[in-house]
């Protein structure tokens, strides 16, 4: 049976040490660490989502604007609102909660963010850093990913990563930290062949798909390290992850559970990469 990575836990550890950097970051600098998180529309997760974060920076004492747009916002008020904030010296952070409604041009709201304010590292600026190992920001969940990796005492070093998913928020960025920590690294998707072959080849398996229970048992090396990303409802409503638990954790020596395993550490990365905004922006 495998051991649990509690990630609870992990992104409580690491929501307390945000905290008291910034206490004494705050007391060095008389600089209060602010966040602005846009949400257009009315989506009743990203709502959820929103609300977590205001809740998160009251915790590690940072400053939070909320900005909640009519779905019906256009483009160019969007656009004009993110000058507003890369411009508002009380704001080191911005993130726009996506998917944004269809009629918005994803990329170039991206785009717009400056990057020493991206602290989602969407902005192809930080994507190419992140790619030659020089950056400021690493994207919230990967880095939430190799932080439980980290917490688990489990070395990448050699061993053989499978990341099934090659979304721009998740399954890349994944591939390219494993890499940086000298695995071996092999990215599934829709188009791949043996799915299986490539998942029970992993020492590391990260599941980024969103699709419910999609890796069974039959699929994990014995002894692998599984860490799953999805989020998803099963047949009954139940949330769960791409990850067949009840199963692989027979099979595996580490698995996350869904909820409280990748799901609470993306959210205290966001803090730990706000905190570094504002130490950039304090450095000039
Ligand atoms: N929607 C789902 N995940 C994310 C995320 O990490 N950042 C943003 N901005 N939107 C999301």
């Amino acid at each position: 049976m495998a051991q649990l990575i509690n990630g609870k836990e992990v992104s409580q550890r690491v929501r307390e040490s945000v905290r008291a950097e910034t206490e004494a970051f705050k007391a060095e600098t008389g600089i209060t660490p602010g966040l602005a998180v846009i949400l257009v529309g009315d989506d009743p997760a990203s709502k959820i989502y929103v609300g977590n974060k205001k809740k998160a920076c009251a915790e590690v004492g940072f400053n939070s604007f909320e900005h909640i747009l009519p779905a019906e916002t256009t483009e160019a008020e969007l656009l004009e609102l993110i000058e507003k904030l890369n411009a508002d010296p009380a704001v080191h952070g911005i993130l726009c909660q996506l998917p944004l409604p269809r009629h918005i041009d994803e990329r170039a709201v991206i785009n717009a963010i400056s990057p020493k304010k991206d602290v989602d590292a969407f902005h192809p600026q930080n994507v190419g850093r992140i790619m030659i190992g020089s950056y400021d920001f690493l994207p919230c969940t990967p880095a939430g990913v190799m932080e439980l990796i980290h917490s688990a005492g489990i070395s990448v070093n050699g061993k053989n990563c499978t990341v099934v998913g090659r979304s721009n928020i998740v399954g890349k960025p994944m591939a390219m930290l494993l890499l940086h920590e000298n695995g071996t690294v092999t990215v599934c998707h829709s188009r791949t062949k043996d799915l299986k072959a490539a998942c029970l080849n992993a020492d590391i398996l990260v599941a980024a798909v969103g699709k419910a229970k999609l890796i069974t048992a039959d699929m994990v090396k014995e002894g692998a390290a599984v860490i799953d990303v999805g989020m998803n409802r099963d047949e009954n409503g139940k949330l769960c992850g791409d990850v067949d638990f009840e199963n692989v954790k027979e099979k595996a020596s580490y698995i996350t559970p869904v909820p409280g395993g990748v799901g609470p550490m993306t959210i205290a990365m966001l803090m730990r990469n706000t905190l570094t905004a504002a130490k950039l922006f304090n450095r000039g």
